[in-house]
């Protein structure tokens, strides 16, 4: 569990609509994508937080102190992932991986009817594209408020596998790096690249 806050609601969902408008639609089939580091919230805290509430600022003072508790499952919730699935519609499989085993726990069991499968696995690994049931190349990469929390020695290799990870032609989210330096990947809008052929 990480100490500080990793998320709130609504975080990236413009920048998630604005990518599914662009994204190239497989034929007959849903989309499939892969979350690196959805992240968890403190029940209810994670929504005060939202941008624009206008307790924002004490809702992240509380959950930073909270989450240092020893919580139940069952007080901690997600939103990317189910954004996510709103803005790329319900037929959408999104394989959620985090290097924390509880957030895939969590999120693989409470979504599994929804399309969601959970795989702990390691973002900046030299292996990471042969974890057992990641099933890359994937439709859309995303890894959101992610890599600055990877230790800056090994982002280039976190960047170079979320870039590995997409299908020629599919979309990547990144938006703390310019992910051109790390694979073959044209900017197309803030945050979304596209793999080239
Ligand atoms: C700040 S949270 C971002 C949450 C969410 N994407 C958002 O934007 O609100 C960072 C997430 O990255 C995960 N993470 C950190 N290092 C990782 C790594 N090396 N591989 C995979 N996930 C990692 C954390 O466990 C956490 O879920």
């Amino acid at each position: 569990m990480e100490l500080q806050t990793t998320t709130y609601k609504g975080r990236h969902v413009a920048l998630l609509e604005r990518a599914a408008a662009l994204v190239t639609r497989p034929d007959g089939r849903g989309l499939c994508i892969m979350e690196a580091g959805p992240g968890l919230a403190v029940k209810y805290l994670g929504r005060m937080a939202r941008v624009g509430s206008p307790v924002r600022p004490v809702a992240k003072g509380i959950e930073t102190v909270v989450r240092r508790l020893p919580l139940p499952d069952a007080w901690l919730e997600n939103y990317e992932t189910v954004e996510i699935i709103a803005a790329f519609g319900p037929r959408t499989a999104v394989t959620v991986v985090d290097i924390n085993p509880r957030t895939v726990g969590i999120l693989g069991r409470r979504f599994a009817s929804r399309g969601v499968t959970g795989i702990r696995a390691d973002l900046a690994s030299a292996a990471f594209l042969e974890t057992p049931g990641l099933a890359a190349p994937f439709d859309v990469a995303i890894a959101l408020s992610t890599l600055g929390r990877i230790p800056p020695h090994r982002q280039a290799a976190a960047a170079g596998n979320l870039a590995a990870a997409v299908a020629p032609g599919g979309l990547v989210l990144e938006d703390m790096i310019d992910m051109t330096a790390h694979g073959p990947l044209e900017a197309i809008g803030a945050g979304i690249y596209r793999r080239l052929p």
